[in-house]
């Protein structure tokens, strides 16, 4: 068991006034600060966070009276720095002086560089990014959420560019050295892991909010067009969140800043919010409907965090859900009060609820609350559970206590706790303070306990009798489990009978559902606004299926039920054949996210047998039969006003019957793409991403050379980012290591890499190749990604579409010898995955190949 490697409760720091100069020449930076600390035990020993900084001198002053830290003493293992003083430092206050030095790295974490162009001439940046444990790069500093301070910052930019930091600028003047001095107004009272210092050429468009707030888009000169959509829902969604909580936004300015060099999508910065360039750049001519939506819920989200986060701070990163879940929820909220035509809720359901789905029917999933100590594991959990599962169950609870409850509940708890910082319980307390319900005892296995319930439903004369127990995805799972954890499951019921849905509260592993249903269909888990899966049994689910194919079902509720039959099928529940003939059942369905789900439904199954050449053709063909109605009825061409996830429904479909090998298709996006290298025709940006894959997975050197010089061209982020995928969609192995060595060339962002070794991965033909290539080039990848950053595990989730056990062998040998900092859950995971799909096609293969032959 690993000890807490928390800082002294005794010390805690009220102010830093902090100062720093970055050099972008020289990539390094130097420091200095005064921290003001209140001392509550006296000692001769104040140890506080450092990493990769040099330290000139401390200095401890009290009163008239200055002692020099006579003993400076690295600890690296632990990032932390000890200053020894030759007597006990009393207690009270009293002001620690720090002289530092560090590096500009290249790694997008601490103080980082990062480059762009400005008219064809290289520029370096300075920026920061410091969630979750790299404030400790930047300064020395109590690098721990709870240990808030305020913040006055100081800036030294080089002549010609702007600093930005988390507030407004209060004095700015020309020191004798040419730099120019930014003094920034003080930060309310906050976490080390908020602060922001970027310094570079920028340009900037602002507005102001209904209050008077200013927001303000910075993006590298030339740009200024693509910024235009981000500060439209950035001011609105500000709106909307102070309305929404109650409570002021408590600075005079908010920025949001496009980084070229960004390793997350986007860093909630109080008043600073930084982005990768495709989190907030939109081009109207350009950019995707997909993308647009994107951008608008990563800047809600981060909004979100300016209270949920940044008002009111996890007491440590165990709750780190608070963050992290709350602001996944809350940012569909304001995007579906901003474009309530998005139908976001919807998509809420087959986005990040089926994520979680995915990843909690796991063996090796974790509780949403989990212990976690250092640095690698606390980057470990920014993962699905905290985020995705972390918003389902919120979504769960809203649907209990109802929407206005669910609002006074959250004002409430960000009233109480606000520049201060909370835990789980908190939230639960302020839940039961403003809706009387038993809000703790209901939620606790929700974030206390891994996984979820599976619901089994039968009918027993006039009575439906449930029982719940731990879903797992895989029977092998499943065994090796003696989980007996029972959930409160509120849960909503709708039958034919009443039209109308009711709610029921499920404590017990079994429940008598009064209802008499009378041959009439019933469907469990309406809206699946519970976090729970449903297997019926077979009578119950064949009545469904005329409800879905006539639309007496939502949207949501089809999709619930499809999704279901083919995980139901992966866990042993089910045969798979049933799911496949459940998916031909839906041929008529018109809406987006269902067939998503389908698409993810169908696709898992052809991964199976996608190495059998015959199997494999056999499947094309029914998959050709499942899209050709709705990708036909879609067409290419947008229609006039349609909507927005009408859009998104054509990219899916055409795309899904392109690849299930539709010649028609096929030859389209052909087409399509030499219109465009002959520059006859704008492609609309919905169509790019599925002719560019079409077009690669069926072309050869010539559509190679094409989409490549069209990547180097090209400056928009997410245009680059399409171009680069279909690289990895090539049949030719030998095309395809082209592409593995392109992604770790110069011509690529670090940011973007695993992206591109993502697409080789998912490609039938390059799974091999990829992963030869990551283990090959490990010793690099760890070099570039490896410091427990949280993009490491992203070069290993991908092997997870391996259905060989040879396979699993390799990469568990492969990983017991080489470090693998901050990936331990994502290794797990992977294996389980591959183990759980072996035994999938093991169980199915006979009925899989009757079926599709068949058909
Ligand atoms: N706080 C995170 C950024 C972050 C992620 C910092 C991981 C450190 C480690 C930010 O609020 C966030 O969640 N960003 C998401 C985008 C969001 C819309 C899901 C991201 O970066 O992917
Ligand atoms: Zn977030």
């Amino acid at each position: 068991m690993k000890t807490s490697v928390r800082l002294s409760p005794y010390i805690n720091p009220e102010r830093y006034k902090l100062t720093l100069k970055p050099d972008l020449e020289g990539f390094t930076f130097e420091g200095d600060e005064i921290i003001v600390l209140n001392i509550t035990k006296p000692t001769k020993e104040v140890t506080l966070h450092s990493k990769d900084l040099k330290i000139e001198s401390a200095e401890y002053i009290h009163g008239d009276k200055t002692s020099w830290a006579g003993k400076i003493k690295y600890n690296p293992k632990e990032e932390k720095v000890t200053f020894t003083f030759s007597k006990n430092l009393p207690k009270g206050l009293g002001e620690l002086k720090v002289v530092f030095q560090g590096i500009l790295n290249d790694k997008m974490r601490g103080f980082y560089r990062s480059e762009y162009e400005v008219e064809g001439k290289k520029k370096i940046m300075a920026t920061s990014q410091l969630e979750s444990t790299d404030a400790r790069r930047a300064f020395p500093s109590f690098d721990e959420p709870s240990k808030k301070a305020i913040f006055d910052v100081s800036i030294m930019a080089p002549p010609g560019t702007t600093a930005i930091s988390n507030t407004i600028e209060s004095v700015v003047k020309e020191h004798e050295s040419g730099y120019m001095v930014y003094n920034f107004e003080p930060t309310p009272k906050m976490s080390t892991y908020l602060l922001a210092f970027i310094v570079g050429e920028f340009e900037s468009i602002e507005t102001k909010t209904k209050r008077g707030v200013k927001v303000r888009v910075f993006v590298t000169p030339g740009k200024l067009k693509q910024a235009e959509f981000a500060l439209d829902v950035a001011s609105k969604a500000l709106d909307f969140f102070e309305e929404y909580f109650a409570i002021p936004y408590p600075l005079p300015v908010l920025d949001l800043i496009a980084i070229p060099d960004f390793s997350a999508g986007a860093m909630e910065n109080w008043g600073a919010i930084t982005y990768r360039e495709t989190a907030i750049l939109v081009d109207p001519d350009h950019t995707s409907s997909a993308n647009k939506q994107w951008v608008a819920l990563v800047i809600a989200h981060e909004l979100a965090h300016q209270w949920f986060g940044n008002l009111v701070t996890m007491e440590w990163w165990t709750h780190l859900w608070l963050n992290e879940g709350f602001a996944s929820y809350i940012e569909f909220l304001a995007i579906d009060h901003l474009f309530p035509e998005w139908d976001i809720w919807t998509q809420f359901v087959s986005s990040d609820h089926d994520s979680a789905l995915e990843l909690d029917g796991l063996q090796n999933t974790h509780p949403i609350e989990v212990e976690v100590h250092d640095p690698e594991e606390i980057s470990e959990i920014f993962d699905a559970v905290s985020y995705s599962k972390g918003s389902a169950i919120l979504r769960m609870l809203a649907n209990y206590l109802g929407p206005n409850k669910f609002r006074d509940g959250l004002r409430s708890y960000l009233k109480k706790h606000q520049y201060s910082n909370a835990s789980t319980n908190d939230l639960w307390d302020a839940f039961e303070r403003v809706s009387g319900k038993e809000v703790k005892k209901v939620m606790a296995n929700w974030t206390s306990k891994p996984g979820y319930p599976l619901v089994s439903v039968i009918q027993k004369k006039d009575n439906l009798i449930l029982s719940q127990e731990r879903f797992f995805s895989s029977p092998l799972s499943k065994k090796g489990s003696i989980d007996k954890t029972i959930w409160s499951i509120p849960f909503n019921v709708l039958t034919k009978a009443q039209r109308s849905y009711q709610q029921y509260l499920m404590d017990k592993k079994t429940f008598n559902l009064p209802l008499t249903v009378d041959g009439d269909w019933i469907k469990l888990n309406h809206d699946e606004s519970s976090f729970i899966r449903v297997k019926y049994s077979e009578d119950l689910l064949t009545l469904l299926e005329k409800p879905v194919q006539k639309g007496e079902l939502d949207p949501i509720d089809r999709l619930g039920i499809v999704r279901d039959a083919f995980d139901l099928s992966e866990a042993g529940e089910l045969p798979a054949d049933f799911a496949l003939k459940m998916a031909r059942s839906y041929k008529n369905e018109p809406d987006y996210v269902v067939w998503s789900l389908i698409a993810s439904g169908l696709h898992k199954v052809r991964r199976l047998i996608e190495d059998d050449p015959t199997l494999n053709k056999h499947f094309d063909l029914y998959g050709q039969e499942i899209f050709k109605g709705i990708a036909t009825k879609m067409g290419w061409e947008k229609k006039r006003g349609e909507k927005h996830t009408d859009s998104l429904l054509r990219s899916l479909v055409l795309s899904n019957l392109g690849d299930y090998g539709d010649e028609e298709t096929i030859r389209r996006s052909q087409e399509l793409f030499s219109d465009v290298l002959k520059n006859k025709s704008h492609l609309e940006p919905d169509l790019r991403g599925v002719v560019y894959s079409l077009v690669a997975k069926n072309g050869s050197e010539k559509e190679y050379d094409a989409l490549l010089s069209l990547y180097k061209e090209e400056d928009l982020q997410e245009e680059k980012n399409r171009l680069s995928a279909a690289l990895g969609l090539f049949k030719s192995k030998a095309l395809l290591k082209k592409t593995l060595k392109f992604a770790f060339s110069k011509e690529v962002r670090p940011q973007d890499t695993f992206r591109i070794v993502h697409y080789v991965f998912v490609n039938p033909e390059g799974k091999d190749l990829a992963w030869e290539f990551v283990k090959e080039n490990w010793p690099l990848i760890l070099e570039r990604f490896g410091q427990g950053g949280h993009l490491l595990p992203r070069f290993i989730q991908p092997a997870a579409v391996f259905v060989n056990l040879e396979k699993a062998k390799d990469i568990k040998t492969f990983f017991k010898k080489s470090p693998a900092p901050g990936a331990k859950m994502a290794i797990n995971q992977v294996l389980e995955q591959i183990e759980s799909n072996a035994a999938w096609l093991k169980r199915d293969k006979k009925n899989i190949e009757a079926f599709i032959l068949a058909s």
